[in-house]
């Protein structure tokens, strides 16, 4: 969905678990290969599951690349009330409906 526009942007890589179009296999692991390869970004930008945004934290961190998680917190109000979503940020607590989703990776998952 979206490659089109996507590939306007920069480089894109598709990846899909089965092979069936693209990269056969988790996301991190082509951004991986594709930086052994030489391949730099800039910036790293990583929503998904939990264990794939540790993973691509690990990952940019150790290339000293800036990277940003959207984090997926269950949330009750979704506007900063109930504090359902809080989650350890820099060593305080934030709401992640409030204060994030998007969060500098260096400062989750401490
Ligand atoms: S969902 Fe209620 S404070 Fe974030």
């Amino acid at each position: 969905m979206l490659a089109e526009g996507f590939a306007k942007l920069g480089k894109l890589t598709l990846c899909t678990d089965d092979g069936s179009v693209g990269y056969h296999g988790y996301p991190v692991n082509a951004l991986a290969e594709d930086m052994e390869k030489g391949y730099r970004p800039d910036v790293i930008f990583c929503c998904g599951p939990e264990p794939l945004m540790k993973a691509v934290k690990r990952l940019g961190e150790a290339n000293n690349i800036t990277t940003y998680l959207s984090l997926e917190q269950r949330m009750g109000c979704g506007v900063g009330a109930c504090l359902t979503c809080t989650c350890k940020v820099g060593g305080s607590n934030k709401r992640v409906c409030k204060d994030g989703p998007v969060f500098l990776s260096t400062e989750v998952y401490e």
